[in-house]
């Protein structure tokens, strides 16, 4: 048996896009990587970077709204290892508003942000009880603390808040620890559309950021690398933001009700 073939597998959905590929990235120096996508095309592309950087990367084509895909893809990732470490990335945005909002849009954000990581979570919940020591990471949004648009998303993201520490409490006597992380802004294809509308709108959000850098796909990373290391050993069931300080607040309303210079802008 190679050294490769004894780590624990870190189970990635979503592994395709920014965020995921840099959680795999940042996984693969200590963990044998299941990536999972619906996109099989751009998840192999993520898949072959991370081998020929010396990761033990496997890819796997799941649509994980679909039961019988998360059968088939518990199977076969069970046979790479012991499961230590679940990190439901996959996550988008149908809906803009509540008045733009149509019902099929209600329930693809319901199915695929909420739904489909729960679903996820139940089918390797056997995996992850029998290592013993495993972290399930969930990534949400500041969405799901805050109002920011995308109602029907945000309202799932704040279901799977909520959720985690269900879970937390639940399957803690089960060595089983559960976190959630929520990004701010981060430039990842996911904006594609938005910034052709707009290009200014990255700039245009940084505005209403206390800490004037906008997250980038590897800070993710680096608190998910935290959440599940053993540095993490007593911390499950908390949400931690990686949003420069939105959740906290924007200075526009502090400058306002004070009418202090002290809050004005760079
Ligand atoms: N980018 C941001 O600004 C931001 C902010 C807050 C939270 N997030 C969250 O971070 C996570 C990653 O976002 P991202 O910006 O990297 O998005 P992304 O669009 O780059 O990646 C998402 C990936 O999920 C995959 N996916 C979508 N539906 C799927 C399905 N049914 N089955 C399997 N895979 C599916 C897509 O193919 C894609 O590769 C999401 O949960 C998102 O909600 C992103």
């Amino acid at each position: 048996m190679t050294d490769q073939a004894k780590r624990p597998v870190a189970v990635i959905t979503g592994a395709a896009g920014d965020i995921g590929a840099a959680i795999a990235a940042k996984l693969s120096a200590t963990h044998a990587l299941a990536l999972v996508d619906i996109n099989l095309e751009a998840l192999e592309a993520v898949a072959n970077v991370l081998s020929e950087q010396g990761a033990d990367a496997h890819a796997y084509k799941c649509d994980l709204t679909n039961p019988d895909d998360l059968t088939t893809l518990s199977d076969l990732v069970q046979s790479l290892g012991s499961v230590a470490i679940l990190v439901n990335n996959a996550g988008a945005a149908a809906t803009l508003s509540l008045q733009a909002m149509k019902t099929e849009e209600l329930a693809r954000d319901l199915a695929l942000n909420l739904e489909a990581a729960l679903n996820c979570f139940k089918t390797f919940a056997p995996a992850l009880i029998e290592n013993g020591n495993a972290s399930l990471v969930n990534i949400v949004s500041v969405n799901g603390l805050g109002t920011f648009g995308h109602p029907s998303y945000s309202a799932a993201k704040a279901g799977l808040i909520h959720a985690t520490r269900a879970i937390a409490v639940e399957y803690g006597k089960f060595g089983l620890r559960a976190n959630s992380v929520a990004p701010g802004t981060v430039k990842t294809q996911a904006w594609k559309a938005r910034q052709q509308q707009n290009p200014g709108v990255f700039d245009e959000a940084l505005a209403w950021y206390p800490y004037k850098q906008l997250p980038e796909p590897e800070d993710i990373a680096e608190a998910v690398g935290f959440l599940t290391s053993p540095a993490a050993r007593c911390i499950t069931g908390v949400c931690l933001p990686v949003d420069s300080g939105l959740s906290a607040g924007s200075p526009a309303l502090p400058r306002t009700f004070t009418q202090s210079t002290d809050f004005d802008g760079l």
